[in-house]
């Protein structure tokens, strides 16, 4: 995947900022200032994070930032956001404004249910899962949406294979549908053509547009894929959002298990239900013979779970069709109905959903 068109494209404009200085005299990507830049065709979208420090003529540095983007000759147009006040060294700071007490969750009209589905770890396959399960919910006669709170790395527009804009009412942002299900992503808002979607200068500003901006309901579930990680991003949509449950997607390498316990911990210190653990990638189904082997150890969820007091929602194989499917913006549920990955999915929901109706 390392050298797509988009990746190059990346590389592009990624090589065209460092043409952009600080007013110390160092290039914006040395700087570390360059927090994301996503490609949508012929647009670039390049989120900066000034830390605690944001320079005064920080908009000129903005303008400076899509000038050099748009020098990159497949760029027609780019947009550059700005944020500030995250510092990675202190992930585990509190996400709310000094002084102030965490935000209370409001409600989100017309959403009975959200489910945030997070992981310690990257890559174990949240969106993935969140987006299968989606299937699975509205396969039982459920009304669901999936929001992709990602905000540096949006998988949804790939993951669900759509690519447009989303319309705007009365600035109410309207959600995509798509297999029957509402969607929401970053990758679908990043654009020079609605700037007002960005008014907020915050990333923590982004996650709420993409819950309290966007006309959801009515939905039974609204399905959260979270970005990985514990940080301040997680704990602020876990602070805001009027969360239903959680659950945690973890592969069974012991790595990852670790990592799923600080998942487990990020919720219980809000007070959010764990409605159980997915072991996703548990075991290998050979595309040839079918046959089942455990490359990583399997089962290690299923004892995590019981350590920890909560439940264990079953195990998801891991199969190149999801991959591919995964690739190709065809969901594997809807793809192979019958094959293992989607009966595991569809177990999963069945049991998610008995949790939700008590
Ligand atoms: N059960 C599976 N079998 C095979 N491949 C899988 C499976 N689940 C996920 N994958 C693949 O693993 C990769 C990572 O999955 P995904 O993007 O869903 O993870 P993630 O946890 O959302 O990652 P991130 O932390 O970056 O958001 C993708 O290429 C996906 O297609
Ligand atoms: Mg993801």
């Amino acid at each position: 995947m390392s050298n797509s068109p988009k990746e190059i494209l990346k590389k592009a404009v990624e090589d065209a900022l460092h043409a952009v200085h600080t007013p110390d005299g160092r290039s914006i990507v040395a700087a570390g200032i360059v927090s994301a830049v996503v490609i949508d065709g012929d647009k670039a979208g390049i989120i900066l994070d000034f830390g605690d420090t944001p320079p005064a003529d920080m908009e000129a540095l903005r303008l400076g930032v899509e000038k050099a983007a748009t020098s990159v000759e497949e760029i027609n147009a780019a947009n550059a956001i700005v944020t500030a006040n995250r510092k990675p060294s202190q992930a585990a700071a509190p996400a709310a404004p000094r002084g102030k007490a965490p935000p209370t969750p409001v409600e989100i009209p017309g959403v009975k249910h959200i489910i945030a589905v997070a992981s310690g770890k990257g890559g174990v396959g949240k969106s993935t899962t969140s987006v299968n399960l989606a299937l699975a919910l509205k396969a039982l006669g459920l009304k669901v949406g999936v929001m992709d709170a990602d905000i540096f790395g949006p998988s949804l527009p790939m993951l669900m294979g759509v690519d447009e804009r989303p319309e705007i009412k009365n600035k109410v942002i309207q959600p995509l549908v798509a297999h029957g299900i509402k969607l929401m992503s970053i990758g679908f808002l990043i654009d020079v053509d609605q700037p007002v979607v960005w008014r907020g200068p915050r990333v923590m500003g982004a996650t709420q547009q993409l819950l309290r901006d966007v006309a959801w309901g009515p939905l039974d579930v609204l399905v959260v894929d979270m970005p990985p990680g514990t940080g301040d991003v997680q704990l602020t949509m876990v602070q805001q959002a009027p969360l239903t449950g959680a659950v945690i997607v973890t592969t069974p390498q012991d790595l990852a298990l670790i990592d799923a316990r600080k998942g487990l911990a990020m919720f219980r210190k809000v007070d959010v239900p764990i409605l159980g653990i997915i072991e996703n990638m548990s075991t290998f189904i050979c595309p040839h013979c079918g046959e089942a082997s455990d490359i990583f150890g399997h089962g290690g969820a299923q004892e995590t779970a019981n350590v920890l007091g909560c439940s264990f929602l079953g195990g998801i194989p891991l199969e190149m069709s999801v991959r591919q499917n995964a690739d190709a913006g065809t969901p594997v549920i809807m793809q192979e109905p019958d094959g293992q990955p989607a009966r595991a999915y569809h177990a999963i929901a069945g049991q998610i959903a008995k949790s939700l109706t008590r």
